[in-house]
């Protein structure tokens, strides 16, 4: 919690925990849309206070997932040590595909993330042998250097790629992977709103517009047997996110949930996102 008393998924230092998904019941949708109005007309002046924290932070390193080594976070790049989203996702995406990895023969899925940052989620399930090849994608050409820079550190050699892409927008239509995930900004602005700087990119979505067209794109770049996945929040809308996957024809499972801090009220949520295939 804050000094001003509303709850935030971002400025918790407490490490995030986690409860096991409930495969996707929306029986509290009405409720979440009201809690998530109240929350998003309250929570402004929050988020830009901690984006002002990342802006501040400069450069630094955190650690890896799963091994002993660090990566570096640049400048104007969303921070893995302010947002601990990851904290959650990581972790789960390793059980995730050492799941899948074993349904396949031993075989290693590729990976597309969409968004990734400083690299934080894309680069450890590489370094662990859980995916390869690797394609990290980012909005931002601040955090397309930066995981260009760690993919340099961690010497990936040409397994792993960095490219600057509005989503799907710079990979060529055929381009299909074993598994596409992104931890979305999941807070909604409307429609109208412009960014003022690349790193409001890592919390904004105006109008859901990126995340309609990553939901929307699934089926055209997974693999025949390929999976999705989304890292998502309790104040986000989930009953849009609903909306847009039943539009899509996608299935949306919850695959885990954290246990907020502070009561419980602020919860980061991994979806699974499987397109319903014609057989
Ligand atoms: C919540 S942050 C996640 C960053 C990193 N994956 C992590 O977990 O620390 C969302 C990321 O998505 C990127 N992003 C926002 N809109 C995008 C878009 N339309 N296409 C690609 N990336 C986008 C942001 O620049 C940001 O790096």
């Amino acid at each position: 919690m804050n000094d001003k008393n509303i709850p935030t998924p971002y400025a918790s230092h407490a490490p995030v925990t986690a409860t096991t998904g409930d495969n996707g019941e929306s029986g509290h949708c009405d409720e979440v849309a009201d809690t998530h109005q109240q929350w998003v007309l309250a929570q402004a002046d929050i988020s830009e206070e901690i984006l002002d924290e990342n802006r501040d932070r400069g450069r630094h390193s955190v650690p890896l997932h799963g091994t002993e080594k660090t990566i570096d976070v640049l400048p104007d790049v969303f921070s893995p040590e302010i947002f601990h989203g990851h904290e959650l996702f990581t972790p789960t995406l390793f059980e995730e595909l050492d799941d899948y990895k074993k349904r396949h023969n031993g075989v290693t899925p590729s990976l597309l993330e969409i968004g990734a940052g400083s690299g934080i989620t894309g680069l450890s399930l590489y370094k662990t042998g859980r995916v390869a090849p690797v394609t990290l994608t980012d909005i931002s050409d601040a955090a397309v250097r930066n995981c260009r820079h760690n993919i340099e550190l961690l010497q990936c050699g040409s397994q792993c790629m960095a490219l600057e892409s509005d989503v799907y927008d710079a990979l060529s239509p055929g381009t299909k992977y074993d598994v596409i995930y992104w931890n979305h900004p999941w807070i909604e602005k409307p429609e109208d709103f412009r960014h003022k700087d690349l790193l409001q990119y890592g919390l904004y979505d105006p109008g859901y517009s990126a995340l309609r067209r990553f939901i929307v794109g699934l089926s055209q770049h997974l693999s025949d047997d390929g999976v999705g996945y989304l890292g998502f929040g309790n104040f986000g809308d989930e009953k849009e996110l609903r909306e847009i996957c039943a539009d899509a024809n996608v299935e949306l499972s919850e695959v885990k949930r954290s246990v907020g801090d502070e009561g419980g009220e602020v919860e980061f949520v991994l979806y699974k996102l499987t397109p319903c295939r014609d057989v």
